[in-house]
C-alpha cells in the first residue's frame, strides 16, 4: 500500500495526534512485509511463526515509524532542532527524518559502541554526532536535560510521540493476519517499542480489529537485563550493541505489558542471540541485525525448554543486518576463493 500520499501519518492518521497542522511528512515508512517463516517456526514448536520486516524500513530499522509522528509534531511546534541518545538506530533515524525537514539534530552515542552501518547513516544524514564517554543510559539523561527548556525536541521513546508511531505496526498485523497473534515476541532495549505494540493491540481490541490480545514475550540480551533482573544495571554489556541498555526509560510500560498480557520478559545470553542471527539468515534468507535477533532467540529458548505452547507467533525484526558488518564479519568463516575471470579458472577454483 505504499505510495504517493501513504506513509504511517497518512495512512494511520484516525489513530494518531495528527492535526491539520501537522506536516505531510514521510520517507515511506510503515506497510512493511509479515513474512511466513520457512524452517523457524518447527524449531520454536509454534503452529506458526511470522517474521515482521521492520528492517524494511527507510532507514534500516522500526525507529522509523515513530520517528515520522515525532518529528511531524516537533515541526508543528515550531521546533527547529532534534536530539535524542542512541544506540545507534534511533539517531540514524532523527538523522534523517531532521534533514528532510531541514531541522538541525544532535544525537548522543555511546563512544566506540555503535555499529558501523549506523554511525554511516547519521553521518550521511549531516547530523551533529556527540560520541559520549559513557553508556546509553547516561546519554539519555543529558539529553533529557539538554532539552528541558523546550529549545530542541527530544525525540527518544520517552516522547509519547514516539510511540503513538510505533504502536501502528500492531495495526498492521492485525490487518494482515486477520487478527491478533497468540504471541508477540519482540527484543526490548529501552523498552518504548514493547510499550507501544502493546498499546498497538490493545487499541486494536477496543476497535475490534482483533479478537485476543497476544500474549507479549520481551526478550533483554543476558548482560543488559535490567527487566528481568528487576532493577537498573550499570554496566550493561552485549554484542547486540542496539539494545545494550541498562535503565529502560519506559520500565513502567514494559513491565506493564507483560503483566496485562500474560507474557513474560526473559534474557537470552549473547551465544544465544548469534546462534538465532544466523539461523535468521541460513535458514529464512533473513538477515537481521543481531538485536533483532534476541526475540527469535527467545522462541527458540522457551521451545527448547520444553515451554512452547504452539499457536500463532509474530517475531518482530528490527533493524538490518547490514547497519552492523563488524557482527557478520565476526561470526561467519567467508566462503570465499580467488579465481582469474575465465570459466576455466573459475571451475578450478571450485574443485569442480
Ligand atoms: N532492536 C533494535 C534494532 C533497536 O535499535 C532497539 C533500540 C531495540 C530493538 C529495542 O527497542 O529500545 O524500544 O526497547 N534501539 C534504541 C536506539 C535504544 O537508540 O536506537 P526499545
Amino acid at each position: 500500500m505504499t505510495g504517493p500520499g501513504r506513509g504511517v501519518l497518512a495512512r494511520w492518521r484516525h489513530v494518531l495526534p495528527v492535526t491539520a497542522a501537522t506536516p505531510a511528512l514521510t520517507l515511506g515508512e510503515g506497510d512493511t512485509p509479515l513474512v511466513r517463516s520457512a524452517a523457524l517456526e518447527r524449531l520454536c514448536g509454534l503452529d506458526e511463526l511470522w517474521f515482521k520486516l521492520e528492517m524494511c524500513n527507510p532507514t534500516g530499522s522500526f525507529k522509523d515509524r515513530g520517528m515520522v509522528v515525532a518529528v511531524a509534531k516537533a515541526v508543528e511546534a515550531g521546533a527547529q532542532a532534534v536530539m535524542c541518545a542512541s544506540t545507534g538506530n534511533t539517531s540514524a533515524s532523527a538523522a534523517a527524518y531532521g534533514a528532510r525537514c531541514g531541522l538541525d539534530s544532535y544525537v548522543l552515542v555511546p563512544g566506540g559502541k555503535v555499529a558501523a552501518g549506523k554511525l554511516a547513516q547519521a553521518i550521511a544524514f549531516g547530523t551533529r554526532i556527540v560520541e559520549v564517554d559513557g553508556n546509553f543510559d547516561e546519554a539519555l539523561a543529558a539529553a533529557r536535560e539538554l532539552s528541558e527548556d523546550g529549545a530542541v525536541a527530544l525525540v527518544n521513546s520517552v516522547n509519547p510521540d514516539r510511540v503513538q508511531g510505533q504502536k501502528t505496526a500492531s495495526y498492521e498485523i492485525c490487518e494482515s493476519l486477520g487478527d491478533a497473534p497468540d504471541i508477540l515476541a519482540i527484543p526490548v532495549g529501552n523498552a518504548g517499542n514493547i510499550t507501544a505494540y502493546w498499546r498497538g493491540f490493545v487499541e486494536c481490541a477496543e476497535r475490534g480489529l482483533a479478537t485476543l490480545h497476544p500474549r507479549m514475550c520481551g526478550f533483554q540480551a543476558a548482560g543488559a537485563a535490567p527487566l528481568v533482573v528487576g532493577a537498573p544495571i550499570e554496566h550493561p554489556e552485549t554484542v547486540a550493541t542496539a539494545i545494550r541498555v541498562g535503565n529502560p526509560a519506559s520500565w513502567d510500560g514494559a513491565t506493564a505489558a507483560r503483566h496485562e498480557s500474560g507474557g513474560l520478559i526473559e534474557a537470552v545470553t549473547d551465544e544465544e542471540i548469534l546462534e538465532a542471527y544466523e539461523l535468521l539468515a541460513r535458514k529464512e534468507g533473513l538477515f537481521a541485525e543481531p538485536a533483532s535477533a534476541a526475540g527469535v532467540a527467545g522462541l527458540l529458548k522457551l521451545s527448547r525448554a520444553g515451554r512452547a505452547r504452539g499457536g500463532r507467533a509474530v517475531a518482530i525484526l528490527t533493524g538490518n543486518g547490514l547497519k552492523d558488518p563488524d557482527t557478520a564479519a565476526a561470526r561467519y568463516s567467508p566462503n570465499i576463493v580467488k579465481a582469474g575471470p575465465t570459466a576455466r579458472e573459475i571451475a578450478r577454483a571450485l574443485g569442480w
